[in-house]
Order: C-alpha cells, then structure tokens, then sequence
C-alpha cells in the first residue's frame, strides 16, 4: 500500500500544493493530510479545492503535541514534509517520526537560518549580505530550528538587481523542481 505523507504549513502553501499534486501525478505515495498553525493560512484553501483533509490547531495544541500526534496517527501518516511551516514542531511528535520528517528552508544552510529566519526575511539577509549564491536545503528536522542534518541542496545565483521578490521566484523555482522528488525518493526508501 501506498505510503501516506502529511503536509505542515502556515501561509500560501505553494510547495504543499505542488508536492500534492506531484503525488497525484505520480501515484507513488499520497498526501493524505495538511496541518498548519495558522487558520487563516492559504494553504488550507489550497488543500480544500484539492480535497485534501486539512486541520489548524491552535498555539495550545502545537505546544502540547498530542492532539498532532492523534491526527497524524488516525490518518496513518508514514512521513511529515515541512512546507513552510513556521511553528516549532512539538518533541513527542518529533520522536514519533524519527528519519521521517524533513523540512525545505530558502537558504543554503547554515548560513541565514534559525528561528525568525522564513520567507521574504531570508532574501532579504541574503541580498544584505551581498551574496552571489542562495538555494534550498532539504533537511531532517529536529528539536532546533534549521539545524537537522542536511539531505541535499541545490543552488541559484544572486543577480545584480535581486529583490528579495524576485530571488525568491528563483529559489521558488528550485524547490518547486526538487522537493517533491527528493520527498518522494525518501519515502520509497522507506520499504
Ligand atoms: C518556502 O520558500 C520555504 O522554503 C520557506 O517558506 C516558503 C513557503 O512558501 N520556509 C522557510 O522559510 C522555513 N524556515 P509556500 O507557502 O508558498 O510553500
């Protein structure tokens, strides 16, 4: 049977939707779930139109974990994908998912990581910096923010005239390229 992923997420949910119908497309695994912090993130719309099942759960619930830990397992979810999610992930559903949650951050890390580091804030730091390089980085999570050990990254330039916009279209594009394939590698791995 077909291993079963859930999609965390807090704002517009393009990656969420592009893994989702990736999937679709694909029939090598099914994204039976969204979860986010946020309940007016988009991504929960994304999902409704997709008819995908998705939840938001308050501060109280992220923070105590056990009302995650039930849905996911009521869902008999196999593996966690981190969409721009913005909320720490809660230790007891951290163990619950060991070498089976991983996260995509806009950077290449460790440079311009950690907490208060997401979005248009990354581009932003990394044009600050003078960069000529940014990227992804696909990585485990784990109880710190951006520090799991690192699967793959993938890189872009930094153009002159870069906006924090338009950089991020450009590493847009790369996770939209590689974060459902690399997922998808994972999961099979997984037997
Ligand atoms: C993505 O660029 C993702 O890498 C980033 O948030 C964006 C979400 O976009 N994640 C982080 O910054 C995590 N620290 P989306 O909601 O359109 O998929």
């Amino acid at each position: 049977m077909n291993k079963k992923i859930a999609i965390l997420a807090s704002g517009n949910g393009t990656n969420a939707e592009n893994i989702i119908r990736y999937f679709r497309s694909r029939g090598t695994a099914e994204v039976s779930l969204v979860l986010t912090n946020r309940p007016t993130a988009y991504v929960l719309q994304r999902a409704a139109s997709l008819g995908v099942p998705a939840f938001s759960f308050t501060r109280d619930e992220w923070a105590d974990g056990r009302p995650i830990l039930d849905v996911l397992q009521a869902h008999g979810v196999d593996f966690v994908v981190l969409a721009g999610f913005l909320a720490r992930v809660p230790d007891n559903v951290l163990h619950a998912y060991p070498g089976r949650m991983v996260n995509i951050h806009p950077s290449l890390l460790p440079k311009f990581g950690g907490k208060g580091m997401y979005g248009d804030r990354v581009h932003q730091a990394v044009l600050e910096a003078g960069e000529t390089e940014s990227g992804i980085t696909i990585h485990y999570t784990n109880e710190h923010y951006d520090e799991g050990a690192v699967i793959c990254q993938y890189r872009c330039p930094v153009l002159p005239g870069d906006t924090p916009e338009s950089l991020a279209q450009r590493v847009h594009t790369l996770e939209y390229e590689h974060y459902p394939r690399v997922v998808e590698e994972l999961v099979l791995a997984l037997g």
